[in-house]
């Protein structure tokens, strides 16, 4: 592939549909979720692509069951725990969501402190920045960016409002991802995904793995 630098963003989707066709709970999906991440984190750090953006608990998920929401949080903690890994694919955690001082918050403190620690202690790595949407919904944060530019008199343009996104750096998304069948979009990154290709496939996000990836980075050529 050529030497240019891709963003790649996930959905991924069908942990608890991959569960079920094996007679497992749901939270064994979500676990095989996370350790679906990890390997394609690795993946993705040894090709072209210098962001890594996925959806890990959008702002409509604290509706699930209780014990669900509490095993997503852990095996969030336990990602954001991965330092050492981290550190050797030299791949820097970066987080996008609703701040935890705005009104309505409900990320733990504990969540707080795993994401505030893996951004600190990822910082210095100079390969992929690995972007977890958490507590996150895009239609909020453009909401919310608007909001800004009001509240500091200024005038609204396509530059003031990604300005104001949750994250200002992070690039237009290239590829677009979505697992398990679905064709739809899920109020995740409105705003960055304008001119990316989509990816739909069958398979649910615990099987994806390197194969998939280059199929969807294929989209590019
Ligand atoms: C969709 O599966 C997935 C989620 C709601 C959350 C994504 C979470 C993970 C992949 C686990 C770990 C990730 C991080 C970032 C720590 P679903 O439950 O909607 O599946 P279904 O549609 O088959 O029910």
């Amino acid at each position: 592939m050529e030497a240019r630098l891709v963003h790649v963003a996930c959905i991924m989707d069908g942990n608890g549909r991959w569960a079920r066709k094996r007679g497992l709970p749901r939270t064994a999906g979500h676990t095989a979720g996370e350790e679906s991440l990890s390997d394609v984190v690795r993946a993705a750090s040894k090709r072209e692509i210098s962001h890594l953006t996925v959806f890990g608990f959008s702002t409509e998920n604290w509706v699930r069951p209780r014990a669900e929401v509490r095993h997503i949080l852990g095996l969030h903690k336990k990602l954001f725990g991965r330092i050492k890994e981290l550190n050797e694919n030299n791949v820097r955690i970066n987080w996008i969501g609703r701040p935890f001082d705005e009104p309505g918050s409900r990320t733990p403190v504990y969540v707080q402190r795993a994401i505030r620690k893996a951004i600190e202690d990822t910082s210095a790595n100079t390969g992929m920045v690995l972007t977890v949407a958490f507590d996150y919904g895009s239609r909020a944060e453009i909401t919310r960016a608007a909001k800004n530019l009001v509240r500091d008199k200024k005038i609204i343009t396509t530059e003031n409002l990604s300005r104001n996104l949750y994250d200002s750096t992070l690039p237009p998304v290239d590829v677009l991802v979505r697992t398990s069948g679905e064709s739809r979009i899920s109020n995740f990154l409105l705003w960055q995904i304008s001119a990316a290709k989509i990816y739909f496939t069958d398979r649910p996000w615990p099987d994806f793995d390197a194969v998939e990836l280059d199929v969807a980075l294929s989209l590019l050529s």
